[in-house]
């Protein structure tokens, strides 16, 4: 039985592995998906999600994450969240047990409240330290919009059904109430179930000027496998924004097919991404920049 696991960056390996292990027994690419975003989310190694994600600039953990469906196109996402670890989760909540795609804000931590999810601190000793020296370098007029390390899932269960999602503190030392592509249908996720799925990692400004993986699906969709999908998709979102600025910031995406094949790509050096499959074990891969 066909299945597979792909997510961005070496810190879903873990996550990954266990996603597979999940869906390996046919359980849906739904619980996979949400099982790696909550490993990243929960690892406070990790400063760019969940718990430890270095704060906005007023100092406060601001969380954003989705997950989508590819059998009905269903949406959940949450923008803004403060004070919840597994944002995910709660997106997940917005896709299943509610009317609407996209809650924010307060709006979305009322109804994390009203699901049962628990309120927590979610900056970490070391997350604090790094938002004082940023804080420094700031005043001192240093710019910080670089890179980000957004975790992007894929995944393909046994019964063919596919979903993709999303989770990420955002760009360091954001503006408050800044959102990326992350849980931006189109930009920083998608995925339907008759082709593929893709997840994106980076500079979120950037990476939603070419609906970078809705784009990637479309191209699957015509044909391309999931490492030229990737490819293409990348390389036209940084073409067409460095021919008029002359700089783009890092943009990543895993892509995979509804036939256990999956690919990644960046604009950059450094990236690369976990991947399982019923045809290979959990392993990191190293991608060349496009
Ligand atoms: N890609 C994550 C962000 O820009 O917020």
């Amino acid at each position: 039985m066909t299945w597979s696991v792909i997510a961005t960056w070496k810190f879903s390996l873990t996550g990954v592995a266990e996603a597979g292990k999940l869906v390996a027994c046919g359980r849906k690419s739904l619980d996979a998906v949400e099982q790696v975003a909550r490993y990243v989310e929960d690892d406070p190694s990790v400063d760019t999600v969940g718990y430890g994600g270095i704060p906005n600039v007023a100092g406060e953990v601001e969380l954003d994450a989705a997950i989508m469906n590819g059998e009905d196109l269903s949406i959940g996402a949450v923008m803004g969240v403060k004070g919840y670890r597994n944002p995910i989760s709660i997106a997940r909540k917005v896709l299943e047990d509610t009317p609407h795609n996209i809650l924010v804000g307060q709006g979305a931590e009322d109804f994390a409240a009203r699901k049962g999810f628990e309120k927590t601190m979610l900056l970490s000793e070391k997350s604090i330290e790094t938002w004082f020296k940023m804080m420094n370098e700031l005043k001192a007029g240093n710019k910080h919009i670089e890179g980000h390390d957004t975790v992007g899932v894929v995944a393909l269960d046994t019964f063919g059904r596919m979903a993709s999602g999303t989770s990420t503190s955002g760009i360091s030392m954001k503006y408050r109430g800044r959102v990326g592509d992350s849980p931006l249908v189109g930009s920083g996720f998608y995925v339907d179930d008759y082709v593929g799925g893709a997840a994106a990692t980076g500079v979120g400004e950037d990476i939603m000027k070419g609906c970078t993986c809705f784009y990637a699906v479309e191209l699957m969709r015509e044909g391309c496998n999931p490492r030229e999908a990737a490819e293409l998709a990348v390389m036209r979102t940084h073409k067409r924004i460095f021919e008029k600025t002359g700089k783009v910031g890092n943009i990543a995406i895993v892509c995979a097919d509804n036939k256990g094949n999956f690919g990644g790509a960046a604009n950059h050096e450094g990236f690369e991404y976990a991947a399982a499959s019923d045809k290979c074990l959990p392993k990191i891969y190293v991608v060349e920049p496009v």
